[in-house]
């Protein structure tokens, strides 16, 4: 089976990149949250289609102590400011221009990605429109991060993720790094979402790059 490691090369030249943000109910409220508000705040992208599932609007609501979210004030709840940028779409909504490649969306990111979700888009099944939107995602050959939670994984999780990145999909799991001594969870957060902003083409100034250390 051939493997494109290089798919969908943003135009950041192009007016308005528009880019697809699903959430998942997997563990991880945080990363959603302040994703949103990162991409929100970035000049070169016009519109975020936001699209959650059932589980993970009651993941949202239990992580973030909100008890109140729903789709309808998802925006409202979620974003600091540049609230305008984002379109709340219906996960039953299988009709909504996301699921056809004649739409042109940029990129997909599902933050989080829960095990269900990556079965299901790694063997085509598209019941809702966020699995539609990530199979019309890779047959458009256009770049999607899956930002996977859960630990351990079992083998069926672990081909899931082979046939994925077989068909063009980015493995992102939800593991932050701490070789830039990060001073806060927040600060955890952000340096691994720069790491998806850098992959999509974006330049986070505030993301850390790593210059080297020696060996005494
Ligand atoms: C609080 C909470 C945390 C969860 N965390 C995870 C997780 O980290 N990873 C995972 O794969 N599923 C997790 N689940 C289970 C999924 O939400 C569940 O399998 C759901 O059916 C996934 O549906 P979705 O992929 O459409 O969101 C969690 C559920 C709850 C209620």
């Amino acid at each position: 089976m051939g493997c494109s490691l290089n798919f969908g090369v943003i135009d950041w030249e192009k007016l308005g990149v528009e880019i697809t943000v699903a959430i998942t109910g997997a563990s991880g409220a945080v990363y959603p949250y302040r994703f949103l508000n990162h991409l929100a705040a970035e000049p070169a992208i016009s519109r975020i289609h936001v699209v959650a599932s059932a589980s993970g609007i009651r993941v949202l609501n239990e992580e973030l102590e909100l008890r109140t979210l729903t789709l309808n004030n998802l925006a409202e709840k979620i974003l600091q400011s540049d609230r305008e940028k984002i379109e709340v779409l219906n996960n039953n909504d299988i009709g909504a221009k996301i699921a056809s490649g004649s739409f042109p969306v940029d990129a997909m990111v599902v933050i989080p990605c829960t095990m269900g979700t990556l079965g299901a888009i790694a063997n085509g099944v598209s019941r809702d429109l966020i699995q539609r939107a990530a199979d019309v995602t890779l047959k458009e050959r256009r770049k999607l991060f899956l930002v996977l939670r859960d630990t351990p994984f079992n083998l069926i999780h672990i081909e899931n993720m082979r046939l994925v990145t077989l068909a063009g999909g980015v493995i992102f799991p939800a593991m932050p790094s701490f070789y830039h001594r990060p001073a806060s969870i927040n600060d955890a957060i952000d340096q691994f979402l720069y790491r998806i902003m850098l992959q999509l083409g974006l330049k986070p100034s505030k993301a850390y790059r790593w210059q080297g250390s020696k060996v005494e």
